[in-house]
């Protein structure tokens, strides 16, 4: 039997709806924040990864999917790589499609998307080779850290929206290019008097970019981490400005946070804000969304001096999250309105006519097309968890009057179509 590859899944139908449900509330909170939908292609060059998100980080340096393309007759095969994420190839195809040449100075383009991601990572509980995000990104030339705010105020109404209540904001800020220089020599020096101490990968980190060592998950290197130099406490003026008025903006709407100095995010993009979302019912993979701002991301892919700040979540995550009761809506919001139960062959073919009227004006109908003895068919309509029994035999057919029964109740009784429809659109008797 051939089986999903290590690491992937099927979604079945008994949890899309749930699914459904969480993209159903992100897309009404992008639309309430003046977001749009961008989709962009499941592969891209490898360059542009290697060059966005950067070399050293565990993405790039171990995680991805890349595969050679086949070659042409006049050209050889092109790298190319399944997204590890996003963001970059929002950014190249903000440059691609120049979505900043009509906007007036300050204007920003707020986009956002939901797909697929491809990680080479360990699979464990949260965690998968192919996972789904749904993130957003704000692109323009202001820095305004009440962009910053605003997005997280967005996070907050969706997280609320899904009474996902039990999480955690945890905050830092990385500096910016300016002051990172100074910041890193001094964290080489700290790192270069433990490398004995540190695993194989801090010591690739320590060469390429030290401040990766910060991802290192390895419990012996953790005493180390401890002890380094944050970048929070090495911030040149313009990035704590940055930070304080960050913070004051989430005070002023009331958004509880934790500053973490040490969360310095797994990707080099980042400069000043970073933020994650940490759940608390998720075990070791708990970060439900990460994010921050990358002002320069767009000049290192060759496009025009852009400001940039976004997040992603983990929709696998956040489905997890949910709360059992909103799993419960959604399955519910995934069934028929009504079960149609026919007895005999006349009675069948009135059933399809029925069945096609209620659709045509918008309820979702199940019949089956073999016949059932009556106390068969009831016991199936009831095993739908369709809200309604619809009983048509030889009478019903004849006097185009039905039986219908509340499969919640129980209580039953005698409509003509139109009454039929005032019922099910939820009417009281
Ligand atoms: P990230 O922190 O790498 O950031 O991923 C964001 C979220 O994706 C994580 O918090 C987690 O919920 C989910 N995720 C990541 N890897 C996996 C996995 N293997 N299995 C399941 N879920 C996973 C980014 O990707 C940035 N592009 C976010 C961003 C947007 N920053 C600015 N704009």
């Amino acid at each position: 039997m051939i089986q999903t590859v290590k690491g992937t899944r099927d979604i079945l139908p008994t949890d899309t709806p749930v699914w459904q449900r969480v993209e159903a509330v992100a897309r009404e909170a992008f639309r309430r924040y003046g977001f749009g939908e961008i989709r962009t292609p499941i592969f891209e060059k490898t360059e542009l990864f290697a060059r966005g998100v950067g070399e050293a980080t565990d993405i790039v340096h171990k995680e991805m999917y890349t595969f050679t393309d086949r070659a042409r007759k006049d050209r050889e095969g092109e790298l190319l790589t399944l997204r590890p994420e996003n963001t970059a190839p929002v950014v190249r195809a903000y440059i691609e499609h120049k979505l900043y040449a009509d906007k007036t100075p300050g204007e920003l383009t707020r986009l956002y998307y939901i797909g697929p991601m491809f990680r080479r990572e360990q699979p464990q509980a949260g965690r998968f080779r192919q996972f789904y995000q749904i993130g957003a990104e704000v692109l323009g030339s202001s820095d305004d850290p009440a962009i910053e705010a605003e997005v997280i105020e967005m996070l907050d109404w969706f997280l609320k929206q899904l009474n996902i209540t039990d999480t955690t904001l945890l905050i830092n800020s990385v500096g910016d290019p300016a002051s990172r220089p100074a910041y890193l020599e001094k964290l080489r020096a700290a790192i270069a008097g433990n490398l004995d101490k540190l695993c194989g990968d801090c010591h690739h980190r320590y060469e390429t970019n030290p401040l990766r060592v910060f991802d290192c998950k390895v419990e012996s290197c953790q005493a180390v981490i401890a002890t380094l130099p944050t970048i929070t406490d090495n911030l040149d003026d313009a990035s704590r400005e940055h930070f304080e008025q960050f913070k004051a903006h989430l005070d002023a709407r009331g958004i509880a946070y934790t500053v973490n100095p040490r969360m310095v995010r797994g990707l080099d993009y980042y400069t000043r804000t970073a933020f994650e979302i940490i759940g608390s019912s998720l075990g070791a993979q708990n970060t439900l969304v990460g994010g921050g701002r990358y002002d320069g991301l767009s000049e290192t892919l060759d496009g025009p001096p852009t400001k940039g700040f976004g997040f992603a979540f983990g929709l696998d995550r956040m489905v997890m999250s949910l709360p059992e009761s909103e799993v419960e809506k959604a399955r519910a919001a995934g069934k028929a309105d009504v079960f149609i139960v026919w007895l005999g062959e006349a009675a069948r073919l009135h059933a399809f006519k029925v069945a096609k009227d209620l659709r045509a004006v918008g309820f979702a109908v199940a019949l089956e097309f073999e016949e059932r003895r009556m106390k068969k068919a009831m016991a199936q309509a009831s095993k739908s968890n369709a809200r309604y029994a619809l009983i048509i035999g030889e009478d019903e057919v004849r006097s185009d009057k039905y039986a219908l029964k509340n499969l919640a109740t129980g209580a039953q009784e005698t409509v003509e179509f139109a009454g039929l429809v005032v019922r099910l659109s939820g009417q009281p008797a």
